[in-house]
């Protein structure tokens, strides 16, 4: 079943999605950090670790949204890093970012779908998205557009939201999930649907196994699951 953001709505999921990214743009980073207890921000950290080893000059951030990913993978020293998103609200809060942080030399976010990335093939040594996957459309062919642009030997890393199993903590973080987060979120974005539509897409989204089998089926290879924080999120990595 498909989990849509505005349910009272007969639009396709992805201008949905691209609607309520960019109503909630001004306020994203701010949410993201307080919601998170900042704990976000070293998740991507891991995950860009997952690079260091292939030294990737090349990279993309799909589902960039603000940046904050593609900033993350500066750490890695790439000569090239482009970050694309279907939201222009998000795109044009990154910018701004890049801009005050002089940043704007080292990455380049431009407008593009994940479903129809508008690139070669194997043009990019790396590929990375945060927080990015649950949203598409039409999962397995992002995955597979990824695989695409990725070169021969080029390495992924998606980094997603995922579900704790472990009692106690599985409830409580439900709890959490479902009941403080939509209040919070939507009292500060004030965009009613946006908090609501996370805890859903998270508990309908293919996490762990499920998910690395999908990445096998498109054709990655050696795929791997790392769960962070009592599997909140996971790191997965698959290569080409
Ligand atoms: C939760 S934000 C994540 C942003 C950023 N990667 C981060 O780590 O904060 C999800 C982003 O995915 C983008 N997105 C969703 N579907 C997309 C698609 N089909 N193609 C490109 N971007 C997409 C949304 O516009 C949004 O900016």
């Amino acid at each position: 079943m498909t989990v849509l953001p505005y349910k009272d709505k007969d639009t396709a999921k992805k201008q949905q999605v691209a609607d309520m990214f960019d109503s909630i743009s001004p306020k994203y980073d701010f949410l993201n950090h307080f919601l998170s207890l900042g704990i976000d921000i070293r998740w991507r950290k891991k995950a860009i670790k997952q690079l260091q080893e292939i030294k990737p000059k090349n990279i993309l951030d799909i589902a960039t949204g603000t940046g904050d990913f593609a900033i993350e993978s500066l750490s890695l020293n790439p000569e090239q890093v482009v970050g694309v998103d279907i939201s222009e609200g998000m795109l044009s809060v990154g910018r701004e970012k890049l801009k005050k942080r002089k940043l704007d030399d080292r990455i380049t976010l431009k407008s593009g779908d994940s479903e129809n990335l508008p690139f070669d093939d194997n043009m990019f040594d790396a590929i990375i998205v945060a927080f990015g996957v649950r949203n598409f459309e039409n999962l397995e062919k992002g995955l597979t557009e990824m695989f695409r642009v990725l070169r021969p030997g080029g390495k992924v890393v998606v980094l997603e939201f995922s579900k704790p199993k472990s009692f106690p903590f599985k409830q409580l973080y439900n709890f959490y999930f479902k009941n403080i987060l939509p209040t919070v979120g939507k009292l500060i974005s004030k965009d009613k649907a946006a908090y609501t539509y996370l805890p859903e897409s998270v508990k309908s989204f293919p996490d762990g196994k499920m998910f690395t089998d999908i990445l096998d089926r498109v054709g990655f290879n050696k795929t791997q699951c790392k769960p962070l924080t009592l599997g909140i999120s996971s790191i997965y990595t698959g290569i080409k």
